[in-house]
């Protein structure tokens, strides 16, 4: 079982960004964290970010044949990019959304996910747990 986590825009500056919305984990301690929970799992973890929009489009169109979940956190792309959505419904491999904070008690920007229709589901709101109940999640997605 192999799951790809991808991080988008400004997810490199956790610890440091917005520490009173983000908290002070760094995204090398989330990627411990989460690869502590897989290998409890039985699952491996390709954990990647960037800041490019195309970067993660490409991520997404190679992981077909290489993956069976792909978990993304994909930042302020999440509210703007329609070739993200179009690639994650091209692709078709299960994929769920992530977020730290709770997008929906934020701004009305944020409220607005654009790739939420093409993902099997959301957790939102849990912090670094967001990252590790996607773990389950993922598992969870494969055996149903
Ligand atoms: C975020 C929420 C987004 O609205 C924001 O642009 C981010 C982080 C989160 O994990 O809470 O960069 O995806």
């Amino acid at each position: 079982m192999k799951i790809l986590f991808l991080n988008g825009p400004n997810l490199n500056l956790l610890g440091q960004r917005e520490p009173e919305v983000y908290g002070r984990t760094t995204l090398a301690d989330i990627e411990a964290k989460v690869r502590e929970r897989a290998k409890k799992l039985g699952a491996d973890i390709d954990f990647r970010q960037t800041n490019l929009e195309g970067e993660l489009v490409s991520w997404i169109q190679e992981a077909k044949g290489h993956f069976d979940v792909i978990v993304i956190n994909a930042a302020a792309y999440t509210h703007t990019s329609v070739a993200l959505r179009d690639a994650i419904a091209a692709v078709g491999l299960p994929t769920i959304e992530i977020h730290l904070s709770n997008v929906h008690a934020r701004e009305e920007f944020r409220h607005k996910s654009l790739i939420a229709p093409v993902c099997r589901g959301q957790i939102v709101g849990f912090g670094v747990n967001s990252y590790v109940l996607a773990v389950e999640a993922s598992v969870n997605v494969i055996e149903t």
